[in-house]
Parts: C-alpha cells; sequence; structure tokens
C-alpha cells in the first residue's frame, strides 16, 4: 500500500526564501512529544495520535537527541528525524525471517534513525545534511545505525548515496544500515553476505 506523506509540515503560505532566513536546525526535547505526536500522525499517515504516540513510547524514541528543523522565531516545525533506541531484532522481522543473521546483529549497540521528513519547500536545500550531522557525536557511539524504507517512498538512492547498505527486504520496506567507521566493514559485511539469503529453517 502506497504510504501518503504529507509535504507541508507548516501550513502557512511562507516561500522558500522567506523560511530558510529563518531557520535553525536544533536537537529536539521531551517537551516536543506532543508536537512531535501530531506531526507523525499527520505527516506518515497514522491512523491517528495515540498510534504515533505508542510508536515513540515503544521504540523508546530519544527526543533528547532527536533532531528538528525550526523556525527560530516563533518554533514551528518544519522537518524532523527521530532517533530511537531499538534494535533491528526488535523492530523488524529479521529474527523471523533470517535468525542467523538476526542474532549476527544483535552483538552491534544499534540506533534506529526514522520518521525523517522535511516541508517540501526546504528539500533540496542542504538542511537534510545539517540535520543528520547535528547528533554526530551521539551517532558515534553507536556500532550501527539502522533504517526502514518503505517500498514506495522514493528516497532508497538518498540512503545508499549517504554510504546505507541493504540488509534485507521484505515485500513492503527495505533495510538499511550503516556501521561505525572504527569497526571493520568489509569484514562485517562479507558475513552478512554469507547469512543474507538463508531461509529461516525454524519455520
Ligand atoms: C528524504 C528527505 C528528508 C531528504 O531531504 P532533501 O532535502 O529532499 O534531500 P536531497 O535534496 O539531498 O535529496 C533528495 C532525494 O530525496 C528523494 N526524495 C525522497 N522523498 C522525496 C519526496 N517526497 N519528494 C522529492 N524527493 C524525495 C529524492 O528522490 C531525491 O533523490 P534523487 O536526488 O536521487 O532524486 C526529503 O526528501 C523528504 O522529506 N522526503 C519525504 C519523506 C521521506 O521520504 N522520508 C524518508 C523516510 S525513510
Amino acid at each position: 500500500m502506497m504510504i501518503d506523506l504529507c509535504n507541508i509540515l507548516v501550513d502557512n503560505g511562507l516561500t522558500k526564501e522567506e523560511i530558510l532566513q529563518n531557520i535553525e536546525i536544533v536537537s529536539t526535547s521531551y517537551e516536543d512529544a506532543p508536537k512531535i505526536t501530531e506531526l507523525l500522525a499527520r505527516c506518515f499517515d497514522l491512523p491517528n495520535q495515540e498510534t504515533a504516540l505508542r510508536q515513540l513510547i515503544y521504540s523508546d524514541a530519544r527526543l533528547d537527541k532527536s533532531v528538528k528543523a525550526i523556525d527560530k522565531r516563533n518554533g514551528d516545525i518544519y522537518g524532523f528525524l527521530l532517533f530511537s533506541n531499538f534494535p533491528i531484532h526488535v523492530g523488524s522481522p529479521l529474527l523471523h525471517l533470517n535468525p542467523r543473521l538476526g542474532e549476527f546483529l544483535m552483538q552491534f549497540r544499534q540506533i534506529n534513525g526514522h520518521s525523517f521528513i522535511i516541508d517540501e519547500r526546504l528539500r533540496g536545500t542542504g538542511i537534510d545534511k545539517k540535520m543528520l550531522y547535528l547528533q554526530k557525536e551521539f551517532l558515534e557511539d553507536y556500532d550501527m545505525i539502522w533504517a526502514a524504507v518503505e517500498k514506495d517512498l522514493k528516497s532508497h538512492t538518498y540512503w545508499k548515496r549517504l554510504g546505507f547498505k541493504e540488509l534485507f527486504k521484505i515485500p513492503d520496506a527495505s533495510f538499511y544500515a550503516i556501521f561505525n567507521k572504527n569497526l571493520n566493514e568489509d569484514d562485517i559485511y562479507s558475513i552478512i553476505n554469507d547469512l543474507k539469503d538463508e531461509e529461516n529453517h525454524y519455520k
């Protein structure tokens, strides 16, 4: 099923140039929870805000370390990117599909990047990179960052350009990861590639 993303986060009729004059990229805080819940439900086409709040809680979203692009005059949110303490074997069907790959990945300290969206007036302006790098030090503390991308989204090549590689896919989504540069990525991917096509023999 096609996900119906919203493209305008703040419906105020301002132009790209007008918004850009006052844009600031900052960390979110737990005080943003109500607004993020509302935006999550609206932007990612969730059934309601309760579902969005449950997702935030279940995924252990780090609202003290996630990122937002705001109008510094009034705090209006034009983009956000959430980080969650959510290992891939909990946040995806991996253990069911390929237990050996799931068990291999369990050894890595993981953070999940998700719900990345920028108001369409600000896409292509480089704000995305500023958002991705704001919490660089926090992210460097993890072995692996992973992200799920629904099949019909246009952002698959976007993650690959950033260095993410596909770990596995299901009919509805692909799951990408990038490893800490202090780890030997070639060794890790040679094991991942060996395990990748294994079926779940326990089924
Ligand atoms: C993903 C996103 C945050 C990137 O920010 P950005 O400022 O557009 O980043 P860039 O200009 O560097 O990259 C644009 C790329 O994003 C892709 N993209 C993803 N969703 C898009 C959308 N709804 N509209 C236009 N481009 C989109 C484009 O395909 C483009 O890739 P290309 O250059 O290979 O054509 C932004 O495009 C967005 O908010 N997209 C909608 C929400 C979404 O798909 N989020 C990803 C969830 S995994």
